[in-house]
């Protein structure tokens, strides 16, 4: 009898085959993405990184980017007029570069968690603008060479591509109410001024794919990168359901702003599973997999796009439980650190399967 190949050969293709699956499992998600040239990063808190130690290790050995959750928001980080806290998010970004990883900054200019010595400050439009010119001269000097990008500004757009109404805008503003997005690039170049080496974001959400909102970032960004405004990056927040996004879409607004000169960037993703009925079933869990292989994928296909970065990792500290009650389960890791298959098809992803 002829062999089509020879003895053992069967043996040796099966062992093979199982060392590599093993291999591919043991592989943490930032060497596959090193390896694709992508970070891939996490939104962390304070808290558990410096309590738990299955929190700090996760993170280190699977990450290659960080954002504080809340830390360097602006009542975190300056919360009385002449007083700023930098002592926490110090301490996270020195936890990054221990462990080699980049650190986002965020964010600058945002509608929420806004300290109550601003909102209630009865400041007139003069007074806000040296107040907002201060907290980003100062935080973004403080950590120049240190964080690399920053959301400049985060939110700015209603769904329906109107500018939101905001205390930084026109409530009362800081001098460019009624004047678009005037205020927006006012505050992009105190930002390029106090650090310009940092790399400037616009980041929302609900403009990942295709509509009304994310039409009005992109004019935007035109008229921004035509007229030499600084803005170098927007961000993708990208909260999702079961019911996923179309991946034709997102990759098709990421080829629109790439076409302008900036890079783009996942910033927050995770897929909420409806747990009003129990735990997540396998089929929830499949399908949660699936859709962050598509947006995993969105951002692979397009070199300008830089980084895919969770909003969390771990199940057991997530923000989802508490803003959309019913919902959970968000993350690539479960609430015992244990790769759920979202973590497995990120993985896969990232080694191009
Ligand atoms: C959320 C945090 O995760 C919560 O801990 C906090 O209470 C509220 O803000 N979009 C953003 C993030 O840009 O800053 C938000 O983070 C989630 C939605």
């Amino acid at each position: 009898m002829i062999r089509p190949y020879p003895a053992g050969f069967k043996t040796i293709i099966l062992i093979t085959a199982f060392l590599l699956s093993a291999a591919a499992k043991a592989q943490p998600l930032r060497q596959a993405a090193d390896m694709a040239g992508k970070l891939v990063g996490a939104a962390v808190s304070y808290d558990p990184l410096t309590t738990e130690s299955d929190y700090s290790d996760t993170l280190a050995r699977e990450f290659s980017q960080m954002t504080c959750e809340n830390e360097m928001k602006f009542s975190s980080i300056h919360p009385g007029q002449f007083t700023y806290a930098f002592s926490k998010p110090d301490t996270m970004v020195a936890f990054a570069q221990a462990n080699l990883m980049s650190v986002r900054g965020h964010t600058l200019v945002w509608h929420n968690q806004v300290p109550s010595w601003v909102t209630g400050g009865g400041f007139s439009p003069d007074e806000l603008s040296a107040i907002l010119q201060d907290h980003i001269t100062t935080v973004v000097s403080h950590y120049a060479g240190q964080v690399y990008a920053w959301d400049v500004v985060n939110e700015a757009f209603n769904n329906d591509g109107s500018l939101r109404s905001t205390i930084w805008y026109d409530s009362p503003g800081i001098g460019f109410a009624g004047q678009g997005t005037a205020y927006i690039e006012q505050v992009f170049r105190w930002a390029r001024a106090a650090d310009p080496n940092a790399v400037v974001f616009y980041n929302d959400f609900g403009a990942e794919g295709l509509n009304a909102k994310s039409d009005a970032i992109y004019s935007m960004v035109a008229d921004f990168t035509a007229r030499g405004v600084p803005i170098d990056g927007v961000g993708l927040q990208m909260h999702l359901t079961e019911s996923g996004i179309s991946a034709a879409d997102v990759a098709a607004n990421i080829q629109r702003l790439t076409d302008l000169g900036v890079q783009v960037q996942i910033t927050e993703l995770d897929v909420r599973l409806d747990l009003r009925n129990g735990p997540p079933t396998q089929e929830q869990l499949d399908r949660q997999a699936s859709i962050y292989h598509d947006v995993a994928t969105a951002c692979l296909s397009n070199p300008s796009c830089t980084a895919v970065t969770m909003w969390g990792f771990t199940d057991k500290h997530s923000w989802i439980p508490s803003f959309f009650p019913g919902f959970g389960a968000a993350l690539p890791f479960d609430e015992t650190y244990q790769p759920k298959p979202a973590y497995y098809s990120l993985l896969n992803a990232f080694l191009g399967n």
